[in-house]
């Protein structure tokens, strides 16, 4: 098996061939790390990596990667986040996730946002039966499949007009309420939350009850926090728990798989 795991062990975790960096699995910890290069003392040394240092990070990255596996825990619990399908789902921060394709080929349209103009473009080249097309915005740039059904928009998610991407029957949140940089938070919840239709449903993945500073990400996130910013007026529901902490090297760190849902 080929291993590209690193700080944040960026895998989806199923092992096999497929495995890929730049891909979250939390549960794999940072005593995967392995060093690719694509790190260098500077990013080390931030405490936060803002969109900039995402973009050194894949401008290091070889242009050879694999197009990766759906998260095992979307996969799971899909038809609880997406009780019927088609549907229209938005992945925020999406990499170059194969989510996007998985959610794609079931049916459904799906909008991914990233600030990373690299990994569109390895996302879109790992897949060129999409046939996409690209048209600038005034706020970015949008990657688009032939049949519209695939969009990704490229620009940096706390920059989003209001309204510019539409309302989403579901979100799928994996390695991005986590990840984001801590001062960006609250303003991504806001436009993330605020793009979701009273009847959606939101599917978080997020790693909690840690000690201050676990790495640069992911961060822990407190459920009060959680709740607060992602979940007034909608029901909570932690669907798993897995105990990552001894993967990580602290005493305590936790990551959860939750469920949003409207409360009636
Ligand atoms: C931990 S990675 C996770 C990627 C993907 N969700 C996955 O599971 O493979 C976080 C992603 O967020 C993107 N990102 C960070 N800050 C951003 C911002 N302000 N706007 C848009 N994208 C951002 C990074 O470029 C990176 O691809």
């Amino acid at each position: 098996m080929a291993t590209h795991n690193h700080d944040h062990h960026h895998q989806h975790g199923h092992g096999g061939d497929e495995d890929d960096v730049l891909q979250c699995d939390h549960s794999r910890g940072a005593a995967h790390r392995h060093d690719h290069g694509l790190w260098d003392d500077d990013l080390m040394k931030k405490k936060e990596w803002d969109l900039d240092d995402w973009n050194k990070i894949y401008s290091r990255m070889a242009e050879k990667v694999t197009k990766g596996r759906p998260s095992r825990e979307l996969v799971k619990y899909v038809g609880r986040l997406l009780p019927s399908e088609p549907a229209r789902v938005f992945v925020p921060l999406c990499g170059k996730s194969a989510d996007l394709k998985w959610l794609y080929d079931r049916g459904n349209t799906v909008v991914g946002l990233e600030g990373a103009v690299k990994a569109v473009e390895l996302f879109f080249h790992l897949h060129p039966d999409l046939k996409h097309s690209t048209q600038d915005l005034p706020f970015g740039k949008l990657y688009k499949s032939e049949d519209g059904r695939l969009q990704v928009y490229v620009c940096d998610v706390t920059q989003v007009p209001a309204g510019a991407l539409g309302t989403f029957d579901a979100v799928v949140d994996w390695g991005a309420y986590t990840a984001i940089a801590s001062p960006d938070r609250p303003r991504y919840a806001e436009i993330v939350t605020g793009a979701l239709k009273e009847c959606g449903r939101y599917f978080l993945e997020v790693c909690h009850d840690g000690p201050p500073r676990v790495g640069r990400i992911p961060h822990s996130i407190p459920f009060r926090t959680v709740k607060l910013e992602l979940g007034k007026g909608r029901k909570m529901e932690v669907l798993d728990t897995q105990d990552i902490s001894a993967a990580w090297s602290v005493d305590s760190l936790f990551d959860s798989h939750i469920l949003f849902s409207p409360l009636h």
